[in-house]
């Protein structure tokens, strides 16, 4: 374990102010029993979090959830981050920016807006979400370009909308985003119960990306665009969260503190802001000391001459996929669960294999459970 002096401190705080959502993304990581998490953290309580994490260091802070908007003291919130010097950055699906709330956000002092599509249809954008809100993030998309912000927008990809790729970076480059975040589905939370049903085939990845290498040297001094690649197609584990416990901290709805956003999952404790500092959190508890570093590391990842640099990949998709959340992950070609990995990528490509249009029906996803539907 590292000692207690040596850890360095968290530069991005995440505040997921809560768990609720006006839309019902099929992919969304939030925890699929989030509906049992309501004991939301008030305005001072986050106030203290926020002068606790930025008199460690901690520089960014991502106003998330859920839809944070749904917050009435998101104003104040961000106004408290700013004067303790934060960058600031909100992550909306766009629901509830009014003009006159994103006005008075940036006069809050908000630095920066992330801003979610589904897809470049309105069909495909209401369906995935469960919602009617395409044209409401169009209308959003001209707000946050009249007020000047810089914009991401940010779409989460998957079998449905890879084939749409050329035109959802035409449809960003329509809007003036500055940068243009395609982020492959990554299976936790409801992208894990759905993962069959989203997960894409090699081919179809392969085309989508090199479109995307065009549309980049295209745009180049006008967009960026960022290609989150799904590493369950790659040979080698993303290095998630930078390593756990190394730059980022979560802090969900309740208070509970998490070195990544899906961990609320693994059988294993979590501190709560509501008992202890930040700094005792962050350097002392034992989840968060859990796997940072590498004492807790296998043979296969110990010797690995790249482990400095996956940090032996993700816990979460660890635990996910072998039940062991210090297990190697399992997207790594020297894991002995690869095969599994191997096969849910190959079972995508089998004609008429999983290609069955998915559903939430509301209520029944409030009880925790997800309907499939055949149209
Ligand atoms: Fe939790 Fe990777 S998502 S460690």
């Amino acid at each position: 374990m590292a000692a207690a002096g040596s850890v360095k401190p968290p530069l991005w705080l995440l505040a997921e102010l809560t768990y609720r959502c006006p839309l019902h993304c099929a992919f969304c990581s939030n925890p699929v029993d989030y509906a049992s998490h309501r004991d939301e953290l008030g305005t001072d309580e986050w106030m203290r979090v926020f002068r606790e994490a930025r008199a460690m260091g901690a520089v960014q802070l991502g106003f998330s959830g859920g839809e944070p908007l749904l917050r009435d003291d998101l104003e104040d919130l961000v106004g408290e981050a700013r004067r303790l010097g934060f960058y600031t950055n909100l992550i909306t699906s766009g629901v509830g920016l009014t003009p006159q709330r994103a006005k008075a956000l940036k006069d809050a002092g908000l630095d920066h807006i992330q801003l979610s599509f589904q897809d470049s249809t309105r069909e495909l954008n209401d369906f995935l979400s469960s919602t009617r809100t395409f044209e409401l993030k169009s209308r959003v998309a001209r707000t946050i370009k009249d007020l000047s912000y810089p914009m991401v927008l940010n779409c989460v990809m998957h079998r449905y909308n890879l084939p749409h790729v050329g035109r959802i970076v035409e449809m960003a480059e329509e809007m003036g985003a500055e940068f243009l975040e395609l982020a492959n589905v990554q299976y936790y939370g409801w992208a894990w119960v759905n993962r069959q049903a989203l997960m894409p085939s090699r081919e179809a990845l392969a085309q989508a990306e090199a479109l995307v290498d065009e549309h980049r040297a295209r745009l180049q001094g006008r967009m960026k665009i960022l290609w989150v690649a799904p590493d369950y197609a790659e040979a080698r584990p993303k290095p998630c969260m930078a390593g756990w416990g190394s730059v980022f901290l979560v802090v969900a709805p309740d208070g509970l503190a998490l070195p990544c956003h899906s961990a609320r999952m693994l059988p294993m404790e979590f501190p709560n802001v509501r008992a202890q500092s930040v700094a005792q959190i962050w350097r002392d508890s034992p989840g968060f000391n859990a796997y940072r570093g590498e004492h807790w590391m296998n043979d296969t990842c110990r010797s690995c001459p790249e482990h400095g640099k996956d940090h032996g990949g993700c816990r979460c998709q660890s635990f996910l996929l072998t039940g062991d959340a210090a297990a190697t992950d399992p997207v790594c070609g020297k894991s002995p669960a690869h095969g599994k990995v191997q096969s849910l990528v190959d079972a995508a490509a089998l004609p008429g294999g999983d290609a069955v249009p998915i559903r939430f029906v509301p209520g029944a996803r409030r009880a925790g459970q997800l309907v499939f539907r055949t149209d």
